[in-house]
């Protein structure tokens, strides 16, 4: 038995969802634990492209099942289309291997319209949102107004509650001329599509607790990354839930001495989406190529994402922040046809060296990265499966981050292929 979490250290879109994929071989279960529809997560197999947010990354494998627990918030529209779509792409999704929590909370229509006014509201200093109603939704989780799956078991008390909701938004929605309307036919489609979820559900614990008796495999899968965290992230540039590896165990109801391994997944450089401090953003000539050359991208929005050099300062912190045990290093290839590669090592703020990141937004804005540059490597490194065919100035970088992080690299990714994986150490068979 081995249940093994998995975390982004950075901003997001660290590759998680090719890495879960790639683990999810040897898992009977695959969990997501926090976040939304705003995570977006690119799956390549055999040339066929997979875009999931809602559905954990091991639902396209046929043994595997997969849960969404409680700490997830659930667009029922948004649920109910992806699953569409992947049953269009020959995935078979049923209550066989897609368990929905029951506890999980929903994010409704008017989360979306409060996450867009709020963003109009702040104008300059705007987050950067989804735009997928994520932070309002958990805002009405810990309010104690929130409408949760299980609430589709009893239709009046479940109208009341939404009628609760709109109630409560309408107040600061009219405040701003932007006062909306709960329509009859809305509830009506919500209803409808709880029906349908609900033949998925089960509490979140309960099942977890049965695989573990079971002696199985879980893999806890983790959305966004350690810095969009809002407890321990570059707040208030976060996002609404907590991403850290502490997290698995209170988004799907099991405890922290449960877990065997935690993988933290790292890009080989830096990307963040959305405003906010971002210490190595390089907008030069190099930030455009990273860009280009990552296809840096949003999965969910289309955003372009903002680009830039390694910065060991933040995986290490955020290495420390989770106790991760291994490194998955992805898109190295990446950085194939760099003559320099540099990386950030320590940041100076006011001409006062920091070695971690602090806390206020203020200081983080004004931080100088301080570099160490590499010598690139000729050739490629895209589709390289063995340690031994990496060049050695590739190996070093690897090295060179390990040192610096002071956590070993277990897994390198060159390419969005599944296969296209170097493992060092398998997280099932550790300990
Ligand atoms: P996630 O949100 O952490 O799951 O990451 P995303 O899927 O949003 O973004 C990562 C992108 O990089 C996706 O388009 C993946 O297909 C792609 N990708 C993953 N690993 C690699 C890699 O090693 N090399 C390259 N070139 N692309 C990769
Ligand atoms: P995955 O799982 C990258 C960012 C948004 C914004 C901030 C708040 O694919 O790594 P939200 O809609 O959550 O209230 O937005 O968080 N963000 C992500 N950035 N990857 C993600 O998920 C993200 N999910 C949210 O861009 O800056
Ligand atoms: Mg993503």
């Amino acid at each position: 038995m081995s249940n093994v979490i998995v975390v982004g250290t950075q901003w997001g879109d660290e590759g998680k969802g090719k890495i879960v994929d790639w683990l999810s071989d040897q898992a009977d279960l695959v969990v997501r634990f926090q976040g939304g529809h705003n995570a977006g997560h690119t799956l390549v197999i055999d040339g066929n492209v997979f875009k999931l947010s809602l559905l954990p990354s091991g639902i396209v494998r046929k043994d595997t099942v997969v849960l969404i627990g409680n700490g997830v918030v659930i667009d029922p529209f948004h649920l109910l289309k992806e699953i569409d779509e992947l049953k269009d792409k020959n995935i078979p999704i049923s209550p066989a291997n897609l368990i929905i929590s029951d506890s999980a909370f929903l994010i409704l229509p008017i989360h979306q319209i409060v996450d867009a006014a709020r963003e109009k509201q702040n104008g300059s200093k705007k987050i950067g949102t989804t735009g997928r109603g994520i932070g309002p939704a958990y805002e009405d989780k810990i309010g104690r107004r929130g409408v949760r799956v299980c609430d589709f078991f009893d239709k009046k008390e479940f109208e009341n509650k939404i009628q609760n909701i709109y109630d409560f938004h309408n107040i600061w929605l009219d405040a701003i001329g932007e006062k909306k309307e709960l329509k009859k036919n809305m509830i009506n489609d919500l209803w409808n599509i709880g029906k349908v979820i609900m033949s998925y559900t089960k509490p979140s614990w309960l099942v977890i607790n049965d695989y573990n008796k079971a002696g199985s495999n879980i893999l806890f899968e983790g959305a966004q990354g350690v810095f969009l965290d809002v407890d321990h992230g570059t707040y208030p540039y976060v996002t609404s839930s907590n991403t850290v590896a502490s997290q698995a165990g209170i988004g799907s109801g099991i405890g922290p001495t449960a877990m065997s391994y935690t993988l933290g997944i790292t890009k080989a450089y830096t990307t963040r989406v959305g405003s906010g401090p971002f210490p190595t953003e390089d907008i030069s000539n190099s930030g455009v190529m990273l860009g280009e050359r990552g296809h840096e991208f949003g999965t969910v929005t289309g955003r372009q994402r903002r680009c830039g050099w390694f910065d060991s300062i933040l995986v290490k912190q955020a290495v420390a922040i989770s106790n991760i045990d291994g490194i998955a290093l992805t898109k190295l290839d990446v950085l194939d046809g760099f003559k320099e590669i540099k990386i950030c090592v320590g940041y100076e703020i006011n001409s006062i060296k920091y070695n971690y990141l602090p806390s206020s937004s203020n200081q983080q804005n004004k931080i100088q990265p301080i570099y160490e540059k590499m010598k690139g490597w000729k050739g490629s490194v895209a589709g390289v499966k063995d340690m031994a065919d990496l060049p050695i100035e590739a190996k070093r970088y690897v090295k060179r981050i390990e040192k610096l992080i002071e956590c070993k690299v277990i897994l390198i990714s060159t390419s969005p292929e599944r296969s296209d994986t170097i493992l060092l150490e398998n997280p099932f068979q550790y300990k």
